[in-house]
C-alpha cells in the first residue's frame, strides 16, 4: 500500500540521515586544536544578548577590563563587541545566527556570550532556533563543561555534557507524520560520543580525580544511549587508572540530592539533554543557575556563556539592574582559564566563591531588596584586590 504520509516521512528521514553521515565524515577528518599560546592578541568576541544580557554584560566588561588591564595594554587580549545577536535582528533575518554575525564570530578565537532569547512555539516571536544551539553546531562546540563547586560541602563536580548531538541536533527538524502523530529524532554517533567521553576521561586522569560517572538511560533508550555506554566501556579501557561507573539518569538525579552520596561524584559525562537537565539541578545547590558558568569547547573555537536565560520579565518589570551577573562572570573565569590566563581566572573564581558563598556582604535577590549587578561587581573587584584573597578563601574552604 502506498501511504503518502509514510513516503513523505521516508524522504524526510533520508535527508536527515544524509546530513548526519556527512557530519560524521567531517568528524573523522583529523583537525588540529587551536593553540592560544601562539596568538597575540587572543581575540574575545563578546555578545551582549537580549533581555538582562546587555546589563550583565556591561558590568562584566567593566570588571574584566579592570582585572585584565595589563594584559589588554600589552596586547595579549582584545575584547571585540559582536553586534547583532539580538532577538530583533535574528527575527529580521529569520536566522538563528544571521550570516554576517556568524562571519564576525568566526573571526574571533573565543566567544563570551550573554543570554539570548530562545523563541518558543506559540510565543510572541517566530519559532527560530536557539542561538546557543546553532552556535554550538556551527562552530562544532562539542563539549559543554559545567563545573559546580561548593567547597565547604565537599562538592566538586565537573559535568561534560555532549553538546552537539542527542535530541538537540534535529530538534527543529522533527516531523508531523500525520496531524495525529509527532516524531522527533535523537542522534548519537560513535565519533560524537567518543570525543566527549575521551575529554572527560582525560580530565579525570589529568586532575587525579580518576573517577568518571557515565549517565544514560540505556536500559530503555537502547540504541543511542546504548552506543554512548558502549563507547564509554571502550574508551575506559584506555584509562586503566580511571575508575568509571554507569548510572541511569533517573537515579542519578535523585542521588544528587542525597548529601552523603553526592560528594562521591566527580567527573560526569552524559548525552546532551540529560546534561541540560541535570546541570540546572546541580547549579541549584550552588545558589541557582544564575551562579553557574558554561564552557562550550570545540577544536577550533570555544564559547563561554551564562547558563540562565535572558529573563525578559525582569526588564518589563523594571528590575534589570538587579540581575545577577555572576553566571557570566564565572563563564569569563572559565574562558580565562581555557586561554591560558590561569592566575587571573583563579582570582576571579575565588572572589566569586567568597562573595557568594562565604562573606555574602552583598546578596543579589533579583529585586530591590538586594544588591544591583553593579554593586556586586564592585564588591567582587574589591575582594580580588584584597591582599588577603587567598587567605580568606582557604579559611572558608577549611570551615
Ligand atoms: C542551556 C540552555 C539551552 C539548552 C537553551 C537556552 C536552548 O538551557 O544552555 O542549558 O537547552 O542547551
Ligand atoms: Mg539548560
Amino acid at each position: 500500500m502506498n501511504n503518502p504520509n509514510i513516503q513523505k516521512a521516508q524522504e524526510h528521514l533520508a535527508k536527515l540521515i544524509q546530513v548526519q553521515l556527512a557530519r560524521i565524515e567531517k568528524m573523522k577528518a583529523a583537525q588540529n586544536w587551536i593553540n592560544y599560546d601562539t596568538l597575540k592578541p587572543v581575540i574575545i568576541g563578546f555578545c551582549w544578548g537580549d533581555g538582562i544580557g546587555p546589563l550583565i554584560s556591561q558590568e562584566t566588561q567593566r570588571l574584566l577590563e579592570e582585572l585584565l588591564k595589563e594584559e589588554i595594554a600589552q596586547g595579549k587580549l582584545l575584547f571585540r563587541t559582536i553586534e547583532g545577536l539580538t532577538i530583533e535582528n535574528r527575527v529580521k533575518h529569520m536566522q538563528a545566527i544571521p550570516n554576517d554575525v556568524l562571519a564576525e564570530l568566526k573571526k574571533c578565537h573565543v566567544i563570551l556570550k550573554a543570554p539570548t532569547t530562545t523563541p518558543e512555539k506559540g510565543g510572541p516571536y517566530p519559532n527560530i532556533e536557539s542561538a546557543n544551539v546553532a552556535m554550538r553546531r556551527e562552530l562544532d562546540l562539542f563539549a559543554n563543561i559545567r563545573p559546580v563547586k561548593i567547597p565547604r560541602e565537599g562538592i566538586d563536580w565537573t559535568f561534560f555534557r555532549e553538546n552537539t548531538e542527542g535530541e538537540y541536533i534535529l530538534g527543529s527538524q522533527g516531523l508531523m507524520v500525520t496531524e495525529d502523530m509527532a516524531m522527533d529524532f535523537k542522534v548519537i554517533t560513535k565519533q560524537g560520543a567518543e570525543r566527549i567521553i575521551r575529554m572527560a576521561f582525560d580530565f579525570a586522569a589529568k586532575t587525579g580525580l580518576n573517577h568518571v560517572t557515565v549517565v544514560t538511560k540505556a536500559n530503555v533508550i537502547k540504541t543511542t544511549d546504548g552506543l554512548f555506554l558502549e563507547t564509554a566501556e571502550r574508551i575506559g579501557k584506555e584509562y586503566p587508572q580511571v575508575k568509571w561507573e554507569g548510572w541511569y539518569i533517573d537515579i542519578m538525579t535523585a542521588k544528587l540530592v542525597d548529601p552523603k552520596r553526592r560528594t562521591q561524584f566527580k567527573v560526569v559525562v552524559l548525552p546532551n539533554l540529560y546534561g541540560d537537565i541535570i546541570t540546572d539541578e546541580a547549579a541549584e545547590f550552588q545558589g541557582g543557575v544564575g551562579t553557574a558558568g558554561s564552557a562550550n569547547i570545540g577544536m577550533q573555537y570555544a564559547m563561554f556563556e551564562a547558563i540562565h536565560g535572558s529573563a525578559p520579565r525582569m526588564i518589563t518589570e523594571g528590575r534589570g539592574q538587579y540581575a545577577d551577573p555572576s553566571s557570566l562572570i564565572r563563564a569569563a573565569a572559565m574562558m580565562l582559564q581555557h586561554i591560558g590566563f590561569q592566575a587571573k581566572a583563579q582570582q576571579l573564581e575565588k572572589a566569586l566563591v567568597i562573595c557568594q558563598q562565604f562573606e555574602k556582604k552583598l546578596v543579589i535577590t533579583g529585586r530591590n531588596d538586594g544588591a544591583t549587578g553593579r554593586e556586586f561587581c564592585d564588591y567582587l573587584m574589591t575582594t580580588i584586590k584584597s591582599p588577603r584573597l587567598n587567605e580568606i578563601y582557604e579559611g572558608y574552604v577549611k570551615g
